[in-house]
């Protein structure tokens, strides 16, 4: 049988290397989600990428063979990651959380915005430098770790 998802079992885990920020979420054995950033500025650290698997492949070998595809959205995992970056980010010597909202997330998930701010970010308007594919941005002034 394969185990039943539970939110509460995930646990976060730092990939070594370069990045400031490089997170793996896993659930048992699988990878279920993860998070990058990197440094804008002094203090300023940049979400690059947040994202939950779609499509995953649960598969167990035991006497019986289970094995199941499934989109891991709308579990609560994006939002137990972002949670695990604002809890770390001082930690890594972060003074302030930022993001671009791109049009390629934008348009298919609109709902971003508004979860963001429900998180604590503030929703900022696109800068006359950025490239026409930045809608906006979101932006999180952090405490001391
Ligand atoms: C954005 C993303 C990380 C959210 O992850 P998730 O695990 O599905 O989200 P959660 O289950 O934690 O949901 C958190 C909240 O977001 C909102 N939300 C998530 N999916 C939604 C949807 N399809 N429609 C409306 N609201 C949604 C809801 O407010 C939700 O809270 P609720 O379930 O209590 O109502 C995921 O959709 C993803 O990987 N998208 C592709 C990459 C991407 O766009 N990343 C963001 C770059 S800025």
């Amino acid at each position: 049988m394969l185990p039943q998802f539970e939110v509460a079992e995930i646990t976060f885990e730092q990939v070594p290397g370069d990045l400031p920020l490089f997170f793996v979420a896993r659930w048992r054995e699988w990878r279920v989600g993860v998070v990058v950033g990197d440094w804008k500025a002094d203090g300023v650290l940049v979400i690059e990428d947040l994202r939950v698997e779609e499509d995953i492949l649960l598969r167990r070998k035991s006497l019986f063979q289970c094995e199941k595809r499934m989109s891991l959205l709308r579990r609560g995992i994006g939002r137990s990651l972002l949670r695990e970056v604002i809890r770390q980010a001082p930690r890594l010597g972060a003074t302030e959380l930022v993001g671009k909202l791109a049009e390629r997330d934008l348009q298919p998930r609109p709902f971003l915005p508004d979860w963001y701010a429900s998180e604590g970010f503030k929703i900022l308007p696109a800068k006359k430098v950025d490239p026409p594919y930045v809608k906006g941005w979101i932006r999180m002034r952090l405490g001391p770790g």
